[in-house]
């Protein structure tokens, strides 16, 4: 029988969770914007066009921070087109989606939208066709109150106070040969440290991401991140990570396994990073932004397609995964490897939000509704929060047709000293055993089971629709915990929310 063991204790501390790991992603880019959280003239629009039943489960989520307005977007981005009188505002053709950009919905907007949300803005610099200067324009437009240009522009078109956007991304996947204005490493290397010297001389109290790699499967991966970084390191505080993961060989015992390469991924960043600090004789440490990441690849053959076919149409169907059960329980897995990298994983972003690659959807002439994946990120960014206890655990091991001692099961602990609730979040990935799960919480004298959460399901295909939600947790009842020991069978395939409090 699949079995682990896991030592919960408070004295074994990894680090303060940033709560800036659950934060998330909107992109001008199908229809995440238009007729995703903005649609003038729904039932549900609030005064300013914004969607409230979207707003609703954005909040319910209690997302941190909100990268802004790319991803590809961004590349060949003209922010100037987006501000302003509307009706003055200049259509653009969008070269990374293929669509028509009305620029209906801009800069002003989503900094209205964001103080709705309650998130922060991480807001991502065009470093493919444009550069110093266009990022410093941006940046005064939007942080400075000062009697000069473009600070004075922002106040006459009715914002009166600055956004004070504090995490600035220098440009989007520039090793990528897709990206409008793709660099080499050194190219993009010397653009980006000029670019934060100047952003950091204007505004001192920005942090700054340096672009990292756009998956580990990159073949530029890990030179990229060591040629840049030689140019940047001294200049920024992130380097940013991106990865999508997916299960087009419909091989989900090998799916499960996929966190493995997050963690090379991951452990790889940060040995760079460490090189280049002890190259540089420098006291500064990096940290990592995973500011993309999630499930992508239901679509993506037949939105290849449609790009082709029919451009330049304004908020098209694009990046619609309809996410299944198998997927909330990579996404659970993902969580769980972020929460273990906490010391040196500050930020995350789940990409994205909204309609494209989304845990919330929508239907145009109807509501709003949560994907599968909705609940673990949920699950995660309620009780995550906290300090991450180091993951002391044994568990049994299997092999997959790509990846080798996979352990049955993944968990992590978060202890909210505040609340005095301590949560384990633990994956059964097995996809043939239910597992027994020990876990020895002495340390938390006087804690009781609050309550323990799982998303269970044979059928791995499973998905939820404006229909209803075929993918929900349900409370389990059938666990023991005595003298400090919770013990349960942790069922095949399941996220499992295990909260205590005092
Ligand atoms: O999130 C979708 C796209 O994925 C982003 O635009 C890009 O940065 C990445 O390739």
């Amino acid at each position: 029988m699949a079995k682990a063991k896991m030592l919960v204790d408070k004295n074994f501390k990894l680090a303060e969770v940033n709560k800036r790991v659950y934060g998330s992603f909107i992109e001008h880019l199908g229809r995440a914007v238009y007729n995703g959280i903005y649609q003038p003239g729904h039932p549900a629009a609030d005064e300013d066009g914004f969607r409230k039943d979207v707003l609703e489960l954005v909040k319910e989520l209690d997302v941190p921070i909100i990268r802004y307005p790319g991803g590809n977007f961004v590349s060949n981005f003209f922010w100037e087109d987006s501000v302003g009188p509307k009706e003055q505002r200049k259509p653009r053709l969008d070269l990374a989606w293929r669509t028509l950009e009305t620029n209906e919905f801009g800069l002003g907007e989503f900094a209205k939208w964001t103080k709705k949300a309650g998130s922060d803005i991480m807001m991502a610099v065009n470093l493919g066709t444009r550069g110093i200067a266009d990022a410093l324009n941006l940046l005064e437009y939007c942080n400075l109150d000062t009697n000069s240009y473009y600070s004075n522009l922002r106040k006459s078109h009715g914002d009166k106070e600055p956004y004070n956007i504090k995490t600035w991304c220098l440009g989007n996947e520039m090793d990528g040969s897709w990206q409008i204005g793709h660099k080499t490493a050194l190219e993009y290397g010397r653009l980006a440290a000029e670019t934060a010297k100047a952003m950091k001389e204007m505004d001192h109290s920005i942090e700054l991401v340096s672009c990292g790699s756009s998956s580990v499967d990159m073949s530029t991966f890990p030179e990229w991140e060591a040629v840049t970084l030689e140019e940047t390191y001294d200049y920024v505080d992130y380097i940013s990570l991106h990865n999508y993961y997916g299960n087009a060989a419909n091989d989900t015992e090998d799916y499960f396994a996929k966190t493995q390469d997050m963690e090379r991924f991951i452990q790889t960043v940060i040995a760079t990073c460490d090189y280049i600090k002890a190259k540089k004789r420098s006291k500064k440490t990096l940290y990592l932004s995973f500011d993309e990441w999630n499930v992508w690849f239901h679509v993506m053959a037949s939105d290849s397609e449609a790009m082709k076919r029919k451009p330049w149409q304004i908020a098209p169907h694009l990046l619609e995964d309809h996410y299944d059960f198998e997927d909330a329980i990579l996404v659970g897995l993902i969580l769980i490897t972020f929460l273990k990298h906490v010391d040196r994983l500050k930020m995350a972003c789940l990409a994205q939000l909204v309609n494209v690659i989304a845990p919330i959807m929508t239907e145009n002439d109807g509501g709003a509704w949560r994907q599968t994946i909705y609940y673990p990120f949920l699950h995660a960014s309620k009780y995550g929060r906290g300090v991450a206890l180091q993951s002391i655990i044994t568990s049994t091991k299997h092999d997959s047709s790509q990846h080798t001692d996979v352990t049955d099961i993944e968990a992590v602990s978060v202890f909210n000293e505040e609340k005095d609730e301590v949560t384990i979040f633990a994956v059964n990935r097995s996809v043939k055993e239910d597992a027994l799960f020990e876990s020895d919480l002495r340390s938390f004298e006087g804690y009781h089971v609050i309550e323990y959460l799982a998303l269970e399901n044979d059928d791995m295909k499973l998905t939820n629709s404006i229909a209803g939600e075929k993918v929900a947790p349900y409370a389990r009842t059938d666990y023991e915990f005595q003298d400090g020991i919770f013990t349960t069978n942790m069922k095949k395939c399941s996220w499992n929310v295990i909260r205590l409090g005092k």
